[in-house]
């Protein structure tokens, strides 16, 4: 069944390989993902989450083979990591960039009646292409109303409070992450995001601080409730910016 694609470069991760291939048929460019003897529940985590999202900002599911091996699609563009490590960010570009994944975040949670909480959110999971973000890696992913899978999974770094147990998963699981992220574009010392970080940081300016604030709370319900929230907040800091400047 593999056969009819040719390996590009692959890569060998603790729980999977990943290899980027070409099907030699069709000249499509793909993802296949081989999970290790213990991780088919997380292969059969992301296949279930894959195919209810609809949207092109997320890869489509396109063969699942046996229980441990998913082929997806092939997201072109780099990743939010890389362009941190090149340090290209100002506010503006950052700002765009947190719309752009809270969009993405809506449109994946559009069709679908329950809530798809990503609950991995980090820059290595953000592709960005032509000024759109995708999201990648649905393997910890959690739809309302399914218990997590681990009880302690995310990364740490990115992961909220309640994904140590405190709480419960809901969106405001991811909008932490995102948080986080947004701190890592606009800061320069390159620190991982902390309450200490952000509080000694003089480059910030209080505006953007109070958006990373709200998204980063320890407690659930003192962050932005959801995506749309945050949008709005982004919008008002630009309105300021351009009535300013
Ligand atoms: N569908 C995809 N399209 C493009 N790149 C991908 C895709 N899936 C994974 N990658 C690349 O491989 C890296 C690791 O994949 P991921 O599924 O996140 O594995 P892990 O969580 O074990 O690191 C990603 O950061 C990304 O650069
Ligand atoms: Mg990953």
């Amino acid at each position: 069944m593999l056969n009819k694609y040719s390996v590009i470069n692959s890569l060998k991760k603790k729980n999977k390989t990943l290899m980027i291939c070409n099907n030699k048929f069709t000249g499509e460019k793909v993802m296949i993902k081989i999970y290790k003897q213990g991780f088919e529940a997380n292969c059969e985590n992301e296949r279930k989450v894959l195919s209810h999202i609809k949207s092109k900002r997320a890869p489509k599911l396109i063969e699942a083979i046996e229980d441990h091996i998913n082929i997806i699609s092939y997201v072109e563009g780099e990743t939010l990591d890389q362009l941190i490590r090149k340090n290209i960010f100002g506010k503006d570009y950052a700002l765009e960039i947190t719309r752009q994944i809270c969009m993405t975040l809506e449109e994946i949670n559009l069709d679908y009646k329950h809530d798809i909480v990503h609950c991995d959110l980090k820059p290595s999971h953000i592709i960005l292409n032509q000024g759109k973000a995708y999201i990648i890696d649905f393997e910890n992913a959690v739809m309302g109303g399914d218990d997590p899978i681990y009880s302690n999974y995310g990364t740490i770094g990115y992961a909220a409070p309640e994904q140590y147990g405190l709480d419960s998963i809901s969106h405001e699981t991811d909008i932490y992450a995102i948080g986080v992220m947004l701190y890592e574009m606009i800061a320069t010392d390159k620190n991982t995001y902390s309450d200490f970080s952000i509080d000694q940081n003089n480059y910030i300016t209080l505006d953007l601080k109070s958006i990373v604030r709200n998204c980063t709370e320890h407690k659930k319900c003192n962050r932005y409730d959801n995506v749309s929230s945050l949008i709005n907040d982004i919008k008002l800091v630009n309105n300021f910016w351009k009535q300013t400047c």
